[in-house]
């Protein structure tokens, strides 16, 4: 991404800014002279000063102030309140609940805050005049792949087992709504397969709470000293060692993705409602991503075969080409790269932003 000197007009509304996925983002957009405001509700964030403490970091990476508000998007008068204060031309759309399990269990906390909050979020931006939406999607809208891999005309919604999931398919959904019933609204959709690693400055990453979900995280944090061991979920798939196979992509490369879809959605031929997927398109196994892991730290990473997990699927891939014809990008950065970055933050910060 070139960054000029010349600020882009308009302002970049960024929701879930304080997030991990949103944080790298807002370096990114910062570095090529995006103006911004971020908003986080603060409910998944280390927070000092009254900001994320990824935000504070966000400064002293970029050298430039970041605008942050403390705000609910459930929350309309709040939400009105910083379009009316601020000229935004287009929203990326981060805030939300994320985790597959918890999601389960609390399924109308995430039905009230992904959906319900993406819904406020969109009539205060249509109130406001503001038609142009980034939104964070996820290849679980895809559900059980009916063939592989995973082009964006894959149905979406069919095998989607869990509400987290739902969620990110019936926001992609109102998008398309939207879409049909004002001409003028845009939507980019941006389909993210399994976002891992850091910035490769070690002073911004991923700082889940609690015992990590996801694989990368757990690997790092045995790694470090603070778990004792990987449980591989499952060791008898129908993959090439048995354990289930995934497309990691680096964070950055994931971050430049929301820069690029922006440009598309700016350009004046762009309409209506599209998706793509931002994955690199080839997948790698547990056991593939654990011995890379073990390479670029130099650490031995212990861990089990246990029982597969419930709601895991086998293999999950992108076919990225469209992304890469239509937006210009191309994910860059390979496994390697991913695991040094990953090991790079969290051995810089091994209780993370805390
Ligand atoms: P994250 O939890 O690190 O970031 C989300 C941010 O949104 C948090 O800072 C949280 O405090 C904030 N937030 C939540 N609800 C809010 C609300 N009601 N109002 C204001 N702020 C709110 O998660 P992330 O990994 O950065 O994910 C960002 C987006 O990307 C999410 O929409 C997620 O569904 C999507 N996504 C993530 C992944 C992944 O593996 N990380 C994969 C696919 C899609
Ligand atoms: C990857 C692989 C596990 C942890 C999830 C969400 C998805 C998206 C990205 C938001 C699988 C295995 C994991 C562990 C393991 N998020 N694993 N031991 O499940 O592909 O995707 O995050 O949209 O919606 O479902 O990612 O990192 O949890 O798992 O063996 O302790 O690692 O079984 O094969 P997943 P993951």
């Amino acid at each position: 991404m070139s960054s000029g000197t010349k600020q882009h007009p308009g302002v970049i509304l960024v929701t879930g800014g304080g997030g991990y996925v949103g944080s790298h983002t807002v370096v990114e957009l910062l570095n090529a002279n995006y103006a911004v405001v971020a908003i986080d509700n603060l409910s998944n964030c280390q927070v000092s000063n009254g900001k994320p403490e990824s935000l504070n970091r966000v400064e002293k990476l970029t050298g430039k102030k970041v605008v942050f508000y403390e705000v609910d998007i459930r929350n309309k008068d709040e939400l009105d309140r910083i379009f009316k204060m601020h000229k935004i031309s287009n929203v990326i759309h981060f805030a939300a609940l994320k985790s597959v399990g918890e999601s389960t269990q609390i399924p109308l906390s995430y039905y009230e805050n992904n959906v319900g909050g993406s819904n406020n979020l969109f009539q205060v931006m249509h109130d406001n005049g503001v038609k142009s939406l980034v939104y964070s999607s996820s290849a679980t809208v895809y559900g059980i792949p009916l063939a592989l891999p995973l082009t964006e005309t894959h149905p979406t919604g069919q095998g989607c087992t869990n509400p987290y999931g739902k969620t990110k398919y019936f926001v992609e959904e109102i998008g398309k709504d939207l879409c049909s019933a004002y001409p003028d609204w845009k939507v980019v959709s941006l389909r993210y397969f399994n976002p891992v690693g850091a910035h490769p400055s070690g002073i911004i990453g991923e700082d889940p709470s609690g015992i990590p979900n996801n694989l990368m995280p757990y690997i790092s944090q045995v790694a470090i000293g603070r778990r004792d061991f990987l449980r591989v979920f499952g060791s008898d798939y129908d993959t090439k060692d048995g354990t289930g196979v995934r497309d990691y992509i680096h964070i950055t490369d994931l971050a430049i993705g929301h820069l690029k879809a922006l440009e598309k959605i700016s350009s004046p031929s762009f309409k209506g409602f599209q998706a793509f997927n931002l994955g690199t398109g080839r997948g790698y196994s547990v056991l593939e991503v654990l011995k890379a892991f073990e390479k670029a730290s130099g650490r031995k990473v212990a861990y089990k075969l246990v029982d597969r997990r419930p709601g895991d699927i086998a293999t999950c891939y992108s076919d990225a080409n469209l992304a890469k014809t239509e937006l210009n990008w191309v994910a860059e950065k390979d496994i390697d790269e991913m695991c040094r970055d990953t090991w790079n933050w969290q051995n810089n910060n091994p209780n993370g932003f805390s």
